[in-house]
């Protein structure tokens, strides 16, 4: 079988495990959380970073630590994943969903809209399938109006704007390194911010808000949401093959447009996607026909995400609507991106793909 986005170890994972092992420092602290974090710090130039079992986690500390709360609104990308979203429910919060432009991600123009009509909190912008949003314009009409802005860029570590890294544009930055990410710990996420205070308390609270005493002292609640030393010792080893993966990603990308003729999902002026995931919109075909036939030639592909405003659980959210990610929904495809495929592996499932 081919799959979407399978992991794939560099040449220290195993080491820096063994050493966890040796240490006997296998908990949510340790040498390599450290070392994890001054990674992701010094590849995305961040100031401030805190290493966390997961980016869901990592967005809903953010929203907690902004003060959002019951009956706040948050606009947020309709074209996303729901991890970029539930956040906003735990802190019974309303999320005002956005829907794309000709990017594929955050409409400037809608979320202008829904500023004008929503006394709006916060903004998650989502850069999706690694590929980056309109993130000056974004954070510029965030900052006109005194509203915090959350990069969801769980998808989009190694993606840049004008070469500055995706998740450094706003309040706070969000990265995971879930099974299928461009990266993995096998689970994991990362939260970054320029103010340290901030990140202070994200640490605070992720280890159960435990007030400086002896004993257990409570002033607030936390959460269990610390990443492990072991997971990070992965984290270490995979940021060292960060820059290879990204161009593998591209070269993949690239190997598509080349072998098939349909839509492929853009890149931004003066941006450069990871290109987490190849995806594309179909003239004449139906993707789910399409997956079907790429299914029985044991090749994985995806429908792309589903938009948040057509989901049943969010039917009566307040949506500023385009139709542009209902159509990218009905038309469009994530085909297999992992970056141990071969040229010849592209070549074929594009074979498959043109044969429909
Ligand atoms: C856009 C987006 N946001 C949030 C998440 C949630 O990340 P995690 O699984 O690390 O919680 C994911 C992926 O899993 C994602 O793709």
């Amino acid at each position: 079988m081919i799959f979407l986005s399978p992991p794939h170890m560099g040449k220290n994972e195993q080491k820096y495990i063994d050493e966890v092992f040796k240490s006997n420092y296998i908990a949510p602290v340790g040498e390599f959380i450290n070392r994890f974090e001054d990674s992701i710090k010094n590849y995305t130039n961040s100031q401030n970073a805190v290493a966390l079992i997961n980016a869901t986690s990592a967005i809903h500390l953010a929203l907690r630590i902004l003060g959002i709360e019951q009956g706040d609104k948050v606009a947020v990308s309709s074209f996303t994943f729901i991890g970029s979203v539930t956040p906003v429910l735990y802190q019974n919060a309303e999320p005002v969903f956005i829907d794309s432009d000709e990017s594929w991600n955050m409409s400037p123009e809608l979320l202008k809209e829904a500023i004008k009509e929503n006394d709006i909190k916060a903004v998650i912008v989502t850069h999706l399938y690694g590929q980056m949003a309109k993130i000056e314009e974004i954070a510029k009409i965030c900052k006109d109006n005194g509203i915090y802005l959350i990069e969801d860029s769980a998808e989009s570590l190694g993606a840049s704007y004008k070469n500055k890294q995706s998740g450094t544009f706003g309040d706070f930055g969000v990265y995971s390194f879930n099974g299928n990410k461009i990266l993995t710990t096998s689970g994991g996420g990362m939260l970054v911010s320029e103010n340290q205070e901030w990140i202070e308390k994200a640490k605070f609270l992720s280890t159960q808000a435990k007030e400086n005493y002896p004993w257990y002292e409570h002033e607030t609640y936390g959460y269990n949401y610390r990443m492990s030393n072991v997971l990070a010792a992965i984290g270490v080893a995979q940021m060292e093959v960060l820059d290879e993966r990204v161009n593998k990603k591209r070269e993949i990308f690239e190997w598509y447009n080349q072998f098939v003729d349909e839509k492929f999902m853009g890149e931004i002026e003066n941006s450069k996607g990871n290109r987490w995931l190849t995806t594309l919109t179909f003239k004449n075909k139906n993707p789910l026909k399409v997956m079907e036939i790429l299914r029985e030639n044991k090749i994985e592909s995806r429908p792309l995400w589903k938009p948040m405003h057509l989901q049943p659980l969010f039917k009566d959210n307040k949506s500023y609507l385009n139709g542009v990610s209902e159509n990218l929904f009905k038309n469009g495809l994530c085909l297999p991106s992992g970056t141990q495929l071969k040229k010849e592996d592209v070549k074929m499932i594009c074979e498959v793909i043109n044969g429909i």
